[in-house]
């Protein structure tokens, strides 16, 4: 089977739902920011720290393009993965491209307690979530294949309307 893409905000459930997805499809899961961390030797909050944000990025860009010879794998990326114009043409070569979209109060919910995630360790996460979504959103949509809405849904259910949709 062709590769499946999942992007989306943090917090809309990528990672989940690509696990769930492997199984039900029998395929295997790639979590980008997991190989990014693997590649660095550091975690994402400790490339953050120590590198910054555009060496973070350059890693993101490069394990892209890794995968590109990838076949019959779910690939789980980082929210962050469509901002440069050119990630969004490898994300097509790779596969079809799901984006996961969820809204700002499920967002603000699955990550409230998380502290793995350094553009949201600010003062008002809220209010920044919100902010990126605005930024993001319409980038999500005019990158994706196909559109699923997360919130409100059990990843059981999402994963039988990604299936039915394929
Ligand atoms: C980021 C999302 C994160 C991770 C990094 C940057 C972003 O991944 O790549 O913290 O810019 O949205 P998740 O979407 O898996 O949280």
């Amino acid at each position: 089977m062709n590769n499946l893409v999942l992007i989306g905000f943090m917090g809309s459930g990528k990672t989940t739902v690509s696990i769930a997805l492997g199984k039900a499809l029998d395929m295997d899961v790639l979590d980008m920011d997991t190989l990014i961390e693997e590649e660095a030797g550091l975690t994402i909050p400790e490339i953050f720290d120590q590198e910054g944000e555009a060496y973070f990025r350059e890693l993101e860009s490069s394990i892209l393009e890794s995968l590109l010879p990838s076949r019959n794998r779910i690939i789980s990326t980082g929210g962050g993965v469509v901002l440069k114009p050119s990630n969004i043409e490898k994300l097509h070569q790779i596969g079809t491209v799901v984006f996961l979209q969820a809204n700002e109060d499920h967002v603000y919910n699955n990550v409230k307690h998380d502290t793995n995630r350094p553009l949201l360790q600010v003062e008002d996460p809220k209010s920044q979530i919100k902010q990126m979504l605005e930024l993001r959103d319409p980038i999500y949509l005019s990158s994706a294949d196909v559109i699923i809405q997360t919130s409100g849904k059990s990843v059981e259910h999402i994963v039988k309307e990604i299936i039915t949709i394929l």
